[in-house]
Order: structure tokens, then sequence, then C-alpha cells
């Protein structure tokens, strides 16, 4: 019975899967951080790709590790058209067709030296404006690639709307933007640093929101709308269903959210410790996220729910 009358399913095509390519590897790389989640080499990137679509994921969404010594101030590699990223949105494509959709995180935080999501001013302050003329280059570099939909997650003011140009100067009307409209300053991106093998120091107040207040995602949604956006995000998502919930009710977009790498690492350590059963707290905060109003997830575990639910 409560089968029957369960409001809320999971659904494989609900689920996004985030993946890493690194350049410069001969073997997949595991992260300590996170157990299960490696740094891919091309070829196990590929495979990946192909096991989502096996088990019916709608998407995939691509971070590039670039070597150390491709990191510099501008972020150069991120609009290098044989960048790493590129090149693994290019063998994706070629792997997936249009049987996955392709997406490519849009920021310079894996490739600048610095490891800020902008360039930095004279100050060494992040440069809004000058970090847009960057995204902008950084959309059409990755459309160019394959990229079906591009994922800025920088945060700057007025990203949506300097891509949505960019991308229709380049004849791409048919690239979607998932808007990172809802990006708190999280504890939980933790693991993700060592993912990235990020180069930061200090933290990105100053440009993603605090927790403590939910008026800005509002503020932060409608601009994303009128700007352009196709599809909205909630980010992290476990601490911030209640911001989730605001977002899916006051937009007939689809919403999306993140389930961030510490949301993914802290089940994974609490199972391998037995204090908690994993599959069922894996199933249990995906289904929360869906009922707070996503209509896709990001999760590590997209790949292994999605085969569970076939
Ligand atoms: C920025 C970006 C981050 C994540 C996705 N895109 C890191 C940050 O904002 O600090 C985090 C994802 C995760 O923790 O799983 N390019």
């Amino acid at each position: 019975m409560r089968r029957m009358v369960a409001e809320t399913r999971l659904h494989p095509a609900d689920l996004i899967l985030p993946a890493f390519i690194r350049e410069g590897v001969g073997e997949p790389v595991p992260i300590a951080a996170m157990p299960g989640v490696v740094q891919h080499t091309r070829d196990s990137l590929k495979k990946a790709a192909a096991e989502a679509v096996e088990a019916g994921v709608s998407g995939i969404m691509l971070f590039g590790v670039p070597e150390d010594g491709n990191k510099d101030a501008q972020g150069t590699a991120g609009t290098d058209p044989e960048g790493i990223l590129q090149v693994a949105l290019r063998d994706v494509r070629a792997e997936v067709g249009d049987d996955l959709l392709v997406m490519s995180d849009l920021c310079l935080d894996e490739f600048t030296d610095h490891g800020h999501c902008g360039v930095l001013d004279a100050e060494g302050r992040v440069d809004n404006d000058a970090t847009l003329e960057r995204y902008a280059e950084m959309a059409q570099v990755q459309a160019d690639a394959g990229a079906h939909i591009v994922g800025p997650s920088g945060m700057m003011d007025g990203q949506i709307g300097v891509i949505r140009d960019a991308l229709d100067q380049i004849g791409r009307e048919d690239v979607a933007i998932l808007a990172y409209t809802a990006k708190y300053s999280s504890a939980f991106y933790g693991p993700f640093r060592e993912a990235v093998a990020s180069s930061l120091r200090g933290d990105r107040k100053t440009y993603q929101q605090d927790p403590a207040n939910w008026r800005e995602s509002l503020r932060e949604l409608e601009l994303d709308l009128a700007e352009g956006a196709d599809m909205v995000m909630v980010k992290p998502a476990g601490p911030y269903l209640d911001i989730l919930a605001r977002v899916a009710d006051a937009v007939d977009l689809p919403v999306a959210a993140y389930q961030i790498s510490g949301e993914y690492s802290m089940i994974e350590a609490a199972a391998e410790k037995g204090w908690i059963e994993r599959d069922r707290a894996i199933f249990e905060t995906l289904t929360g996220i869906k009922r707070a109003g996503a209509r896709n997830i990001l999760t590590y575990w997209a790949t292994e729910v999605a085969q569970k639910l076939r």
C-alpha cells in the first residue's frame, strides 16, 4: 500500500552524474575524500558515460582537472580548445551522441593557479566584470566542444546574460544554460577541493551566498530568469531543502539540486564505520531532495542508483 500511495518516486532520468576528468594520468585516480569516486582518464570517462546511458541517467556534468603546470592566473586552460575539459567534452559526445545530455561546469576555479572562480584585480579581489568576459569565451569554447548544456557555477553577477549572448552570437541558441541560481558558501564542498586538486586558499564568501539567508536566493532567481536561464539549480541540496522548495514554488522552469561532495562523503564515511545503512540513507536523501521540489538531482551516486531503480 505504501508503494501504491507514495507521492514521490525516483526515476533514473531524474539523475545527473557529476564526473571528473584529470589531465595526464594513465589510470583513474581514486579521490580519498570521496570513496568510490575517481578522477577519470579519457578512457575511463568514456566508459563511465556509457554506463550512465545504460542505466538510464539523463546527463553527465563534467569537471576538468588540468595538470598543475597548466594553471595560470587567467585560467587559460579553461578556454583552450585543447584544454582537458574540451577534450573530454568531445570524447564523451563521440561516445554517447545524444543519448546522454553532456554538461560542462562553466567556471574558472579548476584552471586558475589561485583557485578562485574568477580572475583577480590588482588588489587580489575577484573581478566580477573581467570574469564575465572569460565566461563568455568559455561558453563558446564549450559549445564548440559539444556541450548540450553549460552549467555556470561561479556566481558572478550577470553571468547568465553574458553567457546567453555569447552562445547566441555564435548561433548556438540550442545550447541550454543550467544556472547555479542559489549557491551557498558551504563547508560541504570540502571533498571537492581534493577532487579537482584545487589551489584555493581562503574562501568564496565574496561571491557565494550566506547560509543564513533565503531572500537573496529569490533575488538571484529573478535575475537568472530575466537573463535567460533555461533551468535553475540549488546547491548544496540537503541543508537547503527550504530554499529548494521556495525556488520550485516560484518558477515554472525545471529545477535541479546538487547533492554535493560533502553530502556524499558523510554517508559513505558513516556507512564505512557501520553507523548507518548506506543504501537506505542514499535513497532517503534523494527522495527528500525530490520531495522538496527538485526535478533533477546531480549526485555522485547517479549511475548506481539508476541501476538499482531499473
Ligand atoms: C565551482 C564548483 C564547486 C563545486 C561545483 N562547482 C566548488 C566550489 O564552489 O567551491 C562543488 C561540487 C561538490 O562539492 O560536489 N566550479
